[in-house]
């Protein structure tokens, strides 16, 4: 495509990429995990998971994408045209515009937490439970948040790839990497956080379990953002000198690095707190850490303002990365295959799955009692985009660039045309080939038949 926009600069690459993984998968989910899977025996597990399955996928995403540069479907249709293949870029790009709406629904409940940690909530004391049930069951707001959330996606998209999503990732992300530090300190001072870092450092290995390296791998997966074609749509703005396998491993580290240190704070601070329990998911995150809070504050006022409110920045911030990367990766499609302008392009994409996200955000409310299958819409979309089209997806991946294309498009794409060695590409072969599709298929089962 003429006139097509890349990223201008290394950094820029690597903080886009690492802004997409970094999300609300690292802050709450990787800590749960963490917490109800063995500790360090988790990490473990988790690490070997990201090295031998995440990185061969992700470096697999990056190579279709800088080859063609494209969108998505516009890649597998260049690479494979008028077979069946181009399906795996549908189906990407579908599923990106299915997690944005559910996505920007619980970005939303993390910017109105925002707003409650500026006016001191938590220092009051409350029933956090009730307070949270009844403000993501109300009919209107958490409608306006998630759309002041979409709003803010859909201002940086517009504004283009490199003086939208490269700048504000150079700005976001540091700043993203600066609140961790702070707050790992204010974790580390409150009392008793000793007892929830000897709880994280302490390897149970009596729980490892075939489930648990599973759901390490599960995690691995929506951690480091693959198959929705985010990857896949940033790489097709790389340049013909990023070096994708080194791209592929520091993005790793920098969401591998950010889940941990997640866990270093949340911890800490949950241990401080005797009768709170660790809870999964959002709970942990809108419930047991308001609580925290509440000690934090009563202790220390200054730290528990400043704990607080970074908290939630640091959420947005990582959901705000996230959620630029699934926005592009349906914005590129409609902009280069629709022939709309960009702005309208992004337009279209904010204001149909903004429809879809009022849906999901009601699905707590209103309309709980619609169900498909025992589901609300939001679980629906979450079940079919994570458990679903996810496994299938990496696996479609790994099956594409192992056996249908060219071994010599491959290496060269790995090698910048001869120019870098890539000492392991047979091993690199060998995993996409055969080890990750099987691995990730015995999750796949796993997850249907659990
Ligand atoms: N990786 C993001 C997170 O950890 C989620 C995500 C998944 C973003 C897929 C883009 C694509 O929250």
């Amino acid at each position: 495509m003429e006139n097509r926009s890349n990223f201008g600069s290394k950094l820029g690459v690597i903080l886009a990429s690492a802004g997409s993984a970094v999300g609300l998968g690292n802050v709450w989910r990787f800590p749960t995990e963490v917490g109800n899977n063995g500790g360090a025996a988790f990490i473990l597990i988790y690490l070997l998971c990201v090295v031998f399955v995440g990185v061969p996928v992700m470096v697999s995403e990056f190579l279709i994408g800088r080859h063609t540069h494209a969108n998505t479907i516009s890649a597998y249709q260049k690479l494979a045209p008028g077979t069946w293949w181009r399906y795996e870029g549908v189906a990407g790009v579908f599923i990106a515009f299915l997690i944005l709406s559910y996505y920007v629904v619980i970005s939303g409940w993390t910017l109105y937490y925002f707003v409650l940690s500026l006016t001191g909530y938590f220092a009051q004391g409350k029933d956090y439970v009730a307070c949270f049930s009844s403000f993501v069951s109300h009919p209107v707001q958490p409608i306006v948040y998630a759309a002041i959330f979409m709003l803010m996606t859909h201002l940086v998209i517009s504004k283009g790839v490199e003086s939208g999503i490269e700048r504000f990732s150079k700005v976001m992300m540091p700043m993203l990497l600066f609140i961790i530090g702070i707050l790992v300190v204010c974790s580390f001072g409150m009392p008793g956080a000793s007892d929830g870092l000897s709880f994280l450092l302490r390897p149970d290995f009596s729980k490892v379990t075939t489930n648990v390296v599973l759901s390490a791998m599960g995690q691995a997966f929506f951690s480091l953002s693959l198959a929705m074609g985010c990857l896949c749509t940033y790489a097709s703005y790389f340049g013909s000198d990023t070096r994708l396998v080194k791209t592929a491993f520091s993005v790793s580290a920098i969401d591998t690095v950010v889940a941990i240190l997640s866990g270093f704070i949340i911890f800490p601070a949950v241990f401080s707190v005797a009768d709170v329990e660790v809870n999964a998911g959002p709970g942990l995150v809108f419930i047991t850490l308001p609580n925290v809070f509440y000690l934090a504050f009563s202790h220390m006022p200054v730290v528990g303002y400043v704990f607080s409110g970074l908290f939630y920045v640091l959420l947005l911030l990582a959901a705000l990365t996230s959620a630029m990367s699934l926005h592009e990766s349906v914005t590129a499609y409609v902009h280069e295959s629709m022939h709309l302008s960009r702005r309208r392009s992004a337009a279209l994409v904010s204001v149909s799955c903004m429809l879809l996200g009022v849906g999901c955000s009601l699905s707590f409310g209103p309309w709980s009692d619609y169900t498909v299958f025992g589901m609300t819409m939001f679980d629906l979309f979450d079940f079919v985009a994570s458990k679903i089209i996810m496994p299938l997806g990496g696996i479609v991946i790994c099956l594409f660039v192992g056996w249908k294309l060219d071994r010599k498009l491959v290496r060269d794409e790995l090698t910048n045309g001869g120019t870098l060695r890539f000492r392991f590409f047979r091993f690199y072969l060998f995993l996409v080939r055969w080890a990750v599709p099987l691995a990730i298929a015995l999750i796949f089962i796993h997850e249907l038949l659990g």
